[in-house]
């Protein structure tokens, strides 16, 4: 029989040796609805599937025969010191895949030093992240049709110390994701088929149902009528209460609200970057969601050379959709985003194993972005430019 070479069957965080691994590991410990939830793009999923896709076009160009003994991933992410150029991304229902989700996630880019972003639909408060985790937290913001929900989320943001808003403009319309769809016969009624495969997993079940009760969007319940403030429950009301009129003059109206660091989170175009920056916010998100709204949509990789040009440094560009490696880091840090934010990658990290499969993922990720700036002939990513990749 010819040698073949085989798939990661460990079933240790020890023994996994990259994201695939540990996304293969978060597979098995959570139930496929919990999977699903992640793991879903909208649609066709071509957009989902697009963000890797893309990494594979571009080579890498190396400098050959120069000291990198000196090299280090320490660098500054909108002006402030960050031991790597990577943020974790806002997801919501942190706690569906991890008992300690939110705050596994959050502690884990605070040891790190790097930031995390809390979603608004997070499955736990905002002040209870800030006093248990630490570290740089900003807090991702949805606009909601009760805008009450936004302005209070700003202020106690604001109290509770948060360095930066996120502002999240590409959900005016929530995202059709069929597979997760799939799991419900109606929304927030899991089919049977799911509610049985939930049994496969006894450890989940008893760690998050069990001891906790299904997971709430703690952040924003007192706004969401009675008994629609779980994971379940909210699947029936939230997808309704996304707004198709926020508009740039929003950013006026938040601007009242919130006097931090404001990053546009959904811009695809230089034209829009160009239009955050005239309106004086902090910083944008690269991002088509992970691939969760629009389909058939660029990537954020395919467009971040053009917004690189219109902004010409002006604007800290930070990028996401579909990083699994450190070579993917590299290639956008080189085409001029200051840092990139991780969504799927720690979330594999934390269905496999907590806040130490967190820290894996970021350990994993670190380790291969510092061997390629090695590799490439960079000491560190501030040398890192467009001479350093090639269209394939
Ligand atoms: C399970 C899940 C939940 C998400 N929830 C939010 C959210 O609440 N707010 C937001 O702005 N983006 C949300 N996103 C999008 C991420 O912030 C990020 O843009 C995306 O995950 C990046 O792509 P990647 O997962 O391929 O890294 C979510 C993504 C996932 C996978």
């Amino acid at each position: 029989m010819p040698w073949k070479r085989r798939p990661f069957t460990g079933g240790t965080l020890a023994g996994a040796r990259n994201i695939a691994d540990l996304r293969e590991l978060a597979r098995r410990r959570v139930p496929g609805l919990a999977f699903e939830y992640v793991e879903g793009g909208a649609e066709d999923e071509s957009t989902r599937r697009g963000n890797r896709a893309g990494f594979e076009q571009l080579r890498r160009l190396p400098q050959t025969l120069v000291d990198t003994s000196r090299r280090q991933l320490r660098g500054t992410i909108l002006g402030a010191p960050a031991e790597a150029p990577l943020v974790i991304a806002p997801t919501g229902l942190n706690n569906m895949l991890h008992p300690e989700g939110d705050l596994a996630l959050a502690r884990a880019a605070a040891r790190r030093g790097i930031p995390f972003t809390l979603s608004s639909l997070s499955t736990t408060r905002l002040e209870e992240v800030a006093a248990r985790a630490g570290g740089r937290l900003w807090m991702q913001l949805y606009v909601l049709k009760d805008r009450a929900i936004a302005r209070e989320l700003m202020q106690r943001a604001a109290a509770a110390g948060y360095e930066a808003l996120v502002f999240t403009t590409d959900c005016n319309i929530f995202g059709s994701r069929e597979w997760d769809q799939r799991n419900f016969s109606a929304p927030g009624r899991p089919t049977m088929r799911a509610a049985l495969d939930t049994l496969r997993h006894p450890r989940w079940l008893y760690n998050i149902l069990v001891r906790y009760g299904i997971p709430r969007f703690r952040n924003v319940e007192s706004f969401l009528p009675p008994g629609k403030a779980t994971a379940l429950g909210g699947s029936t009301v939230l997808p309704g209460l996304f707004e198709a009129t926020i508009t740039w003059d929003d950013i006026a109206w938040i601007r009242q609200f919130w006097r931090g660091k404001l990053l546009i989170k959904g811009v695809l175009t230089a034209g829009d970057a160009e239009r955050a920056l005239a309106l004086g916010c902090d910083g944008i998100v690269l991002s088509n969601h992970g691939g969760r709204q629009l389909d058939y949509c660029v990537t954020a990789l395919e467009v971040l050379p053009e917004v690189a040009a219109a902004v010409r440094g002006r604007l800290p560009i930070v990028i996401d959709g579909g990083f699994r490696r450190g070579t993917d880091i590299i290639k956008a840090l080189a085409l001029g985003a200051e840092a990139v934010m991780l969504g799927r990658a720690t979330l594999y990290g934390l269905a496999a194993g907590g806040e130490t499969g967190v820290a894996r993922a970021l350990e994993m990720l670190c380790a291969e972005t510092d061997r390629v700036l090695g590799m490439l002939g960079c000491n560190s990513v501030s040398e890192l430019g467009p001479q350093h990749v090639r269209r394939a």
